[in-house]
């Protein structure tokens, strides 16, 4: 996720995209030999199931009961049904003939309330992990995309040290339980979503606007991910990463020092704040100084950046759209989100629109963005192997009158993207898969279910999954290895 649009503009078709993108005529793009296909999702997302077996409730439970919080007043009921329909999701996936899955363990029905290991909550997951080698299909775990139990959070969540050693023993747990099975795991999805949109806008749970509490944050989910790997290591994981939505950011006028300025503000909160830790083993020193004053050395203790910098084997990649900021006063109410000036006391940065086409999410459709991200990469933090773990868009899809869901948007954005990957490879960059945003319509954080990411349609009220075009056009491209 990018960012938070408050106003989603309506859906145009992708006439920029398609007309300048060489990925929408029939050519041969072929990818590398084992680069894998498959999709993503996230337990609170599609689980729905959420006061059963032992499960208690998570910042989301809680988030959701907050009156206007959510749209539509949704809630993770029903969500996809996913808990009960678990194997047919998988036959789905077989069918479309992907070969991986990723998706997260929710903490709060394995350790409920952050406690004791319940078996019930864990024999969950272990069945999804045979269901899926039962079909051929390579199980990649998320430990933490978002669902913190609540007893944690109220006991400080993220801000508090407490919770990464906490999380350490999740961690555990769930090796303990998978790690015969799965090859690949990840520590964190997004931390930046975690840290920024829950304890700073306010816009995810657990809702807090305490710029100080999201920095405290982002060292914690840190520190978290380094005791992570060093559990799972010491357990002997041997494929180990974290995912990171990563924003390449643009100025619109770069040659102006204060667009500049805030340029480097806006890349350091979005990227490096995250990157240059788990790659470098220090804070950007001139992140490090704009984020003095919000207390974020008053948490590093010796040691913390030896850990969070141990080798990992895979950086995931989000990518769904880019900033373009200038040194301005932000819009009210429109895309200020997205860049979060208030988080480092800047009263001057907005994201400035550039007038293309967007998707449902109201975010800026730019493909070669990802070709940057991934060069960039490459180049600024070598030798690290890379998998694109969500790249996807929302569209206000239609049923047809034959029950078939045609998405055309969601086929260009799909093969735009492909491309500009591909285009990586081609530049070098050790791309290893793509992982589509997502399987399944699901719940959609703070848009509820409005708003449909699946490349399988779900109708809410029966149920009923239906594979939209794009759904056929991604298995046709799984199955050639070729766009
Ligand atoms: C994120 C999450 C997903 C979202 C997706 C679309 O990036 O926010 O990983 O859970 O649903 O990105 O917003």
């Amino acid at each position: 996720m990018p960012g938070i649009c408050r106003e989603a503009p309506s859906c145009p078709i992708l006439d920029a995209v398609t007309a300048s993108s060489p990925a929408t005529s029939r050519s041969t793009l072929t990818f590398p030999d084992g680069f894998s296909w498959g999709t993503a999702t996230a337990s609170f997302q599609i689980e729905g199931a959420t006061d059963v077996d032992g499960r208690t409730d998570s910042i989301w439970d809680t988030f959701c009961r907050v009156p206007g919080a959510i749209a539509g007043g949704h809630t993770g009921e029903p969500a996809c049904d996913h808990y009960r329909r678990m194997p047919e999701d998988v036959a789905l996936m077989a069918h479309l003939g992907l070969d991986t899955y990723r998706f997260s363990v929710a903490w709060p029905r394995v350790r409920p309330d952050g406690g004791a290991v319940n078996p019930a909550g864990v024999d969950f997951y272990s069945r999804l992990v045979d269901e899926l080698l039962e079909h051929g299909i390579s199980p990649w775990v998320t430990l933490y995309h978002w669902d913190l139990p609540q007893t944690l959070e109220d006991a400080g969540g993220w801000t508090n040290r407490d919770t990464a050693y906490r999380f350490a023993e999740y961690t555990s747990t769930v090796y303990d339980a998978l790690g015969d099975r799965v090859p690949t795991w990840t520590t964190f999805n997004e931390p930046w979503c975690s840290a920024f949109l829950g304890y700073a806008a306010g816009a995810h749970a657990p809702g807090r606007t305490e710029p100080r509490a999201a920095v405290a944050a982002i060292h914690h989910l840190l520190l978290a991910h380094g005791l992570g790997i060093e559990a799972l290591r010491a357990a002997g994981a041997e494929q180990v990463g974290i995912t990171l939505n990563l924003t390449p950011c643009s100025a619109a006028h770069p040659d102006d020092p204060a667009d500049a300025d805030v340029l480097r503000r806006i890349d350091g909160l979005h990227n490096r704040v995250f990157l240059d830790p788990i790659f470098r083993g220090e804070y950007p020193p001139d992140v490090a100084e704009d984020l003095a004053p919000f207390g974020l050395g008053d948490h590093i203790r010796d040691g913390d950046l030896a850990l969070i910098s141990a080798p990992i084997d895979v950086l995931g990649v989000n990518y769904y759209s880019t900033a373009h900021v200038e040194a301005q006063p932000p819009t009210p109410g429109e895309e200020d989100l997205q860049a979060l000036p208030w988080a480092v006391g800047v009263d001057v940065v907005r994201n400035v629109s550039r007038d293309l086409p967007r998707t449902a999410m109201g975010w800026e459709i730019e493909p070669d963005g990802l070709r940057r991200l991934l060069v960039r990469l490459h180049t600024e933090y070598p030798a690290i192997p890379l998998v694109i773990t969500e790249n996807g868009s929302a569209w206000d899809d239609s049923v047809g009158p034959d029950g078939e869901i045609d998405d055309p948007e969601r086929v260009d954005y799909l093969r735009a993207h492909l491309a500009a990957a591909h285009a990586a490879i081609d530049e070098g960059v050790d791309l290893r898969g793509y992982l589509a945003w997502s399987l399944l319509d699901n719940f959609e954080w703070a848009y509820g279910y409005y708003k449909r990411f699946g490349i399988v349609r779900v109708d809410y009220d029966t149920q009923l999954r239906t594979p939209k075009s794009s759904a056929k056009v991604y298995a046709e491209i799984a199955r050639d290895n070729a766009l």
